[in-house]
Formats: structure tokens, C-alpha cells, sequence
């Protein structure tokens, strides 16, 4: 008998990637994706626990599920990820009407857990860690049908500590996968109709460093040798391993995106030295000019913490002049949030979040310049993109009036979001398909994304046809 699965991926791309590990794991017990949480037989939440504001959803979105369980006595609600690893059987205690909870290693052993939940109408808790990477089976068949393109963990957990990170302790030891199972996985990957991978880690700049196997530039180019697949992207770079060899990488290899996300999280060298970043900003700038001298094309995006425990308002005026020097085409930034284990929790002179939030705004509105300025100049230039599908806005049929008719969407080489016209008027390009490459005349900027219209399309010699989903 088939059974509905509901998965809610809260936080990051290498919680997608494990949801979708998830899905197919399920497979196996009949469990088919719905996306409708009522139909649902078993609902997953897969969790996040990198920031406070992450936790909090979860626990908000287990306690709207009690009703849900009232009605239908017979559905079964897990917690896996980040917050699973991290509180283990306290949060059966804390949700009286959850099932199971799952940590971060043991998404292999799903299936086995749901069975027993199944048949036993059990309560099951699996938090057990493992310094080895249980490589699944499911991973080969060929999943992410439907999606140009795909997220692919390289490596999990952490080595680094940085004093205001929860990862090293909720997912492990920092480990990499085998190339050649990588490599194996893209092309099933491409073989279902992915054009474009995202290689996950924490810090992709050490891959296969501790176990001796091939460096990040050597995987990136039996990546690149894939045939069918056009583009690569990765993250996340710590910039203190980010290695001379992976900054000329980027001229060398034709399918890697013009992009890194190197996160710097402050300007001061003094918050940098408390957080354990293990480089100063003179290094980071000699680092972005470097990448900036190999790749002009580059764009480079950061994270930024503010109110770290003892950031001094002196401090923090060095991360709004960093971000004046770097000009940094987009910028994530979080209020500092203390986390369970790690060292800065137990940090004095904690910044009050009253300061917390003006300092964020502050950063905010100054990185706004600068990502609209990028966006700016690139109207009325002609950019290369890979369509991934319907643009959401327009799916959610609130796109404001100012271009009513976007249809797809796609990004840039340079990882910059463009809708466009379905076509331009002359030429019809009703069959443009995701998985194509477009080219794009940018007509307009906003602070967020381009608009445009497609002047010409590459054959396309693969990809997905009518019946698939192109949501993107
Ligand atoms: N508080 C606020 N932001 C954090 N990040 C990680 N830990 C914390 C924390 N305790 C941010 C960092 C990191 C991003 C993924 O999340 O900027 O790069
Ligand atoms: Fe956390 Fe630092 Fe590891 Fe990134 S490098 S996951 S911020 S400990």
C-alpha cells in the first residue's frame, strides 16, 4: 500500500540534500512525496540548529502539528537533523505527540527506525554518531528527477570550531567522501537530467585533506569531466584554506561557475581572533583581490555575524569599512545567537539585541548599495542562463504589476537570480525547457534579481520534457 511522506527542510542546502536522501530512502517502505500535509501518513522534519531563530521554527512547527495528530490517530511525526543530534530524547519529552527522532547520522538507518515505529507504535530515538560516511545505496538510482539542478554533499561535519558554531558538535567530524562515489552519483545525476551540481561541506577547501584523498581543485576536475553536466558550483570556503590552486581553478575549468561564497563574519581582527576564524582581514582582502586578479568576472558573496559577545562599536565600524572595501556582490548577516557547546555561549560582555538589530540593519542597508549597483551595471547586457524552471512569483501569481508576464527563471554564471519573458516579441521561445541555456538581454535590476528577455536559446539536446515539474 503506497503511504504520503511530508518532508519540512528548514535551513541549509545540505539539509535538502539529506531530505531528498530521506524521500528516497522511504522509497523503499512505499513512501511517495506529497505536498500536502494533510494527506501525509509520516511527516519529517528535517531541522536546523546553526542559529536560534532555526531552532525555534522547529519547535513552532511541531507544536501546530498536535492537532493533526488528534484527528488521525495513526500518523507518525519524526524530527532528523541538526536539532535531533543536538537534543536527542529531550525533545520526545518536550513533544509529547512526536514518534522519532533521528540524528545526523542516521539517515541510513531510516528505514529500519520508521518499520519498528510502524509495527510497534513506538516511541524510537537514534542520535548515534559515526566517524565514517555510511554511503547509501539509494544515492545511485538516479533521484532528483524532475530538477536541473542538484545539491551533492562532498564532506560532513567540522573540524574548526569557531567559537560561535553549534556544527562540529551536531554533525561530527569533519569527513570526506569518496571522489569516485562523488563522481559516480553527478553522473547518475545527469543521467535523471541535472545540469548543474552544488558541491555541500563546511568547508569544501579541505576536502579530502585528512584522509589523503584527491584535493577540491583535482575533485572540481573529475567533476568537470562529467559529460552532460554544464555547470558546477560549491560552498561554503573558509578563507583560511582557500589555497592558490583552487583561486586559479576558476580560470581553468570551463564548467565552474564564476562564484564563491567565502564567508568573512567580521571586520575586526579582534572579533576575528575570539571567534577562532584563523586569519585576520588583511588576509581576506589579499585573498579577494587574488581571486578578483585570476577571475575579473568573480562575484564574491559573505556571511556576517554582528553582536558577537565584546564587539566594540569600533569593532563593528570595521566590518561596515570591510564591507565598503570588498564591495561584496551579496551578503548573508545574522544577529549573533548563542548556541548549546559552543565556546562563545560562555562568552562575557554579550551585545543586546536592541544593538544587535541596529547593527544588522546598519548592514543591511549598506550592502543594499552595493548589491544594486552590481545588479545595475549588468542591465543592458546579455547574460548566459541555465533555466531552472517557472519563476515561484509568478506560480504564486503575486508578481508585482511591473512585469506581469515573467515565466521562467534561471541564474547567471555568476549566481545572480533572472526572470524573463516567456519571449521577445520577434522570435516565440514557448519551447524553451529547464535544463536549457538561455541567453538573457538584462532589461532591469532590482535589489534581488534581474529581469529580462531571451535573445537567443542553445540547442538543447537534453533535458526535461512536458510532463516533469518546473517549479524551481
Ligand atoms: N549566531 C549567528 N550566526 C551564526 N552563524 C553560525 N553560527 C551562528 C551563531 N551562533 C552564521 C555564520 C555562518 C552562517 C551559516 O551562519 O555567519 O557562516
Ligand atoms: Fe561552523 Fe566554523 Fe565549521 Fe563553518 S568552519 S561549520 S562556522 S565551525
Amino acid at each position: 500500500m503506497k503511504k504520503n511522506l511530508y518532508i519540512n527542510t528548514i535551513g541549509c542546502q545540505m539539509n535538502v540534500y539529506d531530505s531528498e536522501q530521506i524521500a528516497n530512502g522511504l522509497k523503499s517502505l512505499q513512501y511517495k512525496m506529497t505536498s500536502s500535509i494533510e494527506k501525509a501518513d509520516l511527516i519529517i522534519v528535517n531541522t536546523c540548529a546553526i542559529r536560534e531563530k532555526a531552532e525555534q521554527k522547529v519547535y513552532s512547527f511541531l507544536g501546530r502539528l498536535a492537532g493533526l495528530k488528534r484527528k488521525k490517530p495513526a500518523l507518525m511525526i519524526g524530527v532528523g537533523g541538526c536539532v535531533a543530534q543536538q537534543e536527542g530524547s529531550k525533545i520526545l519529552a518536550r513533544v509529547p505527540h512526536l514518534d522519532l527522532v533521528f540524528g545526523t547520522n542516521a539517515i541510513g538507518r531510516l528505514p529500519d527506525i520508521v518499520k519498528t515505529v510502524e509495527s510497534k507504535r513506538c516511541r524510537v530515538v537514534d542520535v548515534e554518531m559515526s566517524e565514517k560516511i555510511e554511503e547509501l545505496d539509494f544515492v545511485k538510482q538516479g533521484h532528483n528527477r524532475g530538477k536541473t539542478t542538484a545539491f551533492v554533499t562532498i564532506m560532513q561535519g567540522c573540524d574548526n570550531y569557531c567559537t560561535y558554531c553549534v556544527v562540529p558538535y551536531v554533525r561530527g567530524r569533519e569527513t570526506s567522501r569518496d571522489p569516485e562515489i562523488i563522481v559516480q552519483e553527478i553522473r547518475c545525476l545527469v543521467e535523471s537530467g541535472v545540469r548543474e551540481v552544488t558541491l555541500l561541506g563546511q568547508n569544501v577547501n579541505s576536502y579530502g585533506k585528512k584522509e589523503g584523498l584527491c584535493t577540491f581543485p583535482e575533485l572540481l576536475r573529475r567533476v568537470n569531466d562529467v559529460d552532460g553536466l554544464l555547470r558546477i558550483r560549491f560552498t561554503t570556503s573558509h578563507p583560511k584554506d582557500l589555497s592558490e590552486n583552487l583561486i586559479s581553478t576558476f580560470k581553468g575549468l570551463e564548467k565552474l561557475c564564476n562564484h564563491i561564497h567565502l564567508p568573512i563574519q567580521s571586520g575586526s581582527n579582534r572579533v576575528l581572533k575570539n571567534m577562532n576564524r584563523k586569519y585576520t582581514r588583511g588576509i581576506y582582502i589579499e585573498k579577494v583581490d587574488k581571486l578578483r586578479h585570476s577571475c575579473p568576472e568573480i562575484s564574491i558573496t559573505s556571511d556576517i555575524i554582528v553582536g558577537f559577545p565584546g564587539e566594540t562599536k569600533t569593532d563593528f565600524e570595521e566590518t561596515l569599512d570591510l564591507i565598503q572595501t570588498v564591495e561584496f556582490d551579496g551578503l548573508f548577516a545574522f544577529k549573533y545567537s548563542d548556541r548549546p557547546n559552543a565556546a562563545a555561549a560562555r562568552f562575557l560582555n554579550k551585545i543586546s539585541e536592541q544593538e544587535k538589530k541596529e547593527r544588522l540593519q546598519q548592514v543591511l542597508d549598506l550592502q543594499d548599495r552595493y548589491t544594486t549597483q552590481k545588479n545595475k551595471a549588468l542591465e543592458g547586457s546579455i547574460q548566459s542562463i541555465l533555466v531552472e524552471g517557472v519563476s515561484r512569483k509568478q506560480n504564486r501569481m503575486d508578481t508585482p504589476n511591473r512585469h506581469p508576464d515573467v515565466q521562467w527563471t534561471g541564474r547567471t554564471f555568476t549566481n545572480k537570480i533572472v526572470n524573463f519573458n516567456r519571449s521577445n516579441g520577434d522570435i516565440a521561445y514557448n519551447d524553451i525547457v529547464p535544463g536549457q541555456v538561455v541567453n538573457v538581454r538584462i532589461l532591469k535590476a532590482f535589489s534581488h534579481s534581474l529581469w529580462g528577455e531571451p535573445v537567443s536559446a542553445e540547442p538543447i539536446s537534453f533535458g526535461l520534457r512536458g510532463d516533469e515539474s518546473y517549479v524551481a
